[in-house]
């Protein structure tokens, strides 16, 4: 029953909150993208029963699903060949992160920094699911043996808790089922900053809409942000080096470098010497270039929402072929009597 090696597999989910950004494109879309070329099996979620771990109004919910779902397609993600879901499609999820719940220890969740920053002074009023998160967010992962999970950095202290519920489950119960993930931390952009504050990361829940490019934004729109980029007076160095304390100037160096499928060393020795009065219009044209043709496709994409639901349902069936039968496995190593044919 027990396995001992795992077939590569890929997983990544991302909250359908509203405001998919730069940060979530460059930091993970892209990527998700990327895997797609090498010959592996991957699941794309829409992470609706985190979303609710705070307060989400439903009809938003429902819209922005839907519209995650439409930009992962735009971005490049085939139905076809990847499985793209909601979770709460796939009850298995919401199953095993139980089991997880009384695998993972208080005190692993009290020090997830997600969980600091979100809950804020008033732990006392945060949502139980709020603190449990990280437990469903191992169980997303490995309810399908998943092996590789490409995120953005701020996502590497959940997956290391992920491993940690991994080996204190085979631990415990003296098996080797669940695999030990890998984060895929990747690219020049695994942590996108805000166009307002290069010490703080874009967010989707940054007040100020100029801090961030949203995938919804139109061309003019996105030109006018990376104009008003917050930026420093100097010029650009030639050599990486020269961007040491300079947080601002970093980052739009590497959303171009990501962008530009360049390396950051490669940029500089390109526009070294440059003052960003001559850059900016570059990442201007850059962005517009890479981000308005998903824009125009999400908004079309959205105009049939039937043919969107009917993937996430596609999706479910294609994916519960695998969760239900590592659901089932998992519930007989803990004791479950399982149902006999009747
Ligand atoms: P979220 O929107 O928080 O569900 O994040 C979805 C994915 O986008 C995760 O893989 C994050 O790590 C990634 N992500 C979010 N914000 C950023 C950012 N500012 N830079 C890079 N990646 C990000
Ligand atoms: N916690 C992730 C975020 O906020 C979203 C997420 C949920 C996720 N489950 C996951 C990411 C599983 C990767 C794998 O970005």
């Amino acid at each position: 029953m027990t396995e001992t090696s795992f077939t590569p597999r890929v997983f990544s989910g991302i909250q359908p909150s509203g405001n998919l950004h730069l940060g979530n494109y460059l930091g993970a879309l892209k990527r998700f993208v990327d895997w797609q070329t090498k010959d592996v099996e991957s699941i794309y979620c829409m992470v609706d029963l985190h979303a609710i771990t705070v307060w989400q109004d439903p009809a938003d919910l429902r819209q922005s699903t839907r519209e995650l779902c439409a930009g992962f397609i735009a971005a490049g993600l085939d139905p076809e060949k990847s499985i793209l879901i909601n979770q709460s499609q796939v009850p298995e999820h919401a199953q095993l992160a139980w089991v997880f719940n009384c695998v993972a220890r208080m005190g692993w969740m009290q020090r997830m920094t997600q969980w600091k920053d979100k809950a804020g002074k008033n732990t006392q009023n945060a949502s139980l699911g709020l603190f449990a998160y990280p437990a469903l967010m191992a169980a997303d992962i490995l309810v399908y043996h998943a092996t590789h999970v490409p995120v953005g950095e701020d996502q590497k202290q959940h997956l290391e808790l992920t491993r940690d519920i991994a080996i204190k489950f085979n631990h415990d119960y003296g098996v080797n089922f669940f695999p030990e993930t890998e984060p895929v931390i990747e690219g020049a952009a695994t942590r996108v900053m805000s166009l307002r504050d290069g010490s703080k990361k874009m967010s989707k829940s940054d007040p100020s809409d100029a801090s961030r490019i949203n995938m919804t934004d139109d061309a003019d729109t996105i030109a006018k942000k990376i104009r008003k980029a917050k930026t420093d007076p100097e010029a650009l160095p030639s050599e990486a080096d020269g961007l040491e304390g300079r947080p601002e100037a970093r980052n739009l160096v590497n959303i171009y470098a990501a962008m530009a499928e360049m390396s950051v060393d490669q940029v500089l020795a390109d526009v070294g010497g440059k003052q960003f009065s001559e850059f900016k219009p570059m990442l201007a044209d850059l962005a517009v270039s890479k981000m308005a043709p998903i824009t125009t496709e999400m908004a079309r994409l959205m105009e049939n929402q039937d043919e969107i639901d009917k993937i996430l349902a596609r999706g479910a069936d294609r994916a519960r072929a695998i969760t239900a039968p590592i659901l089932s496995q998992t519930y007989d190593i803990i004791g479950m009597v399982r149902p006999v044919e009747l």
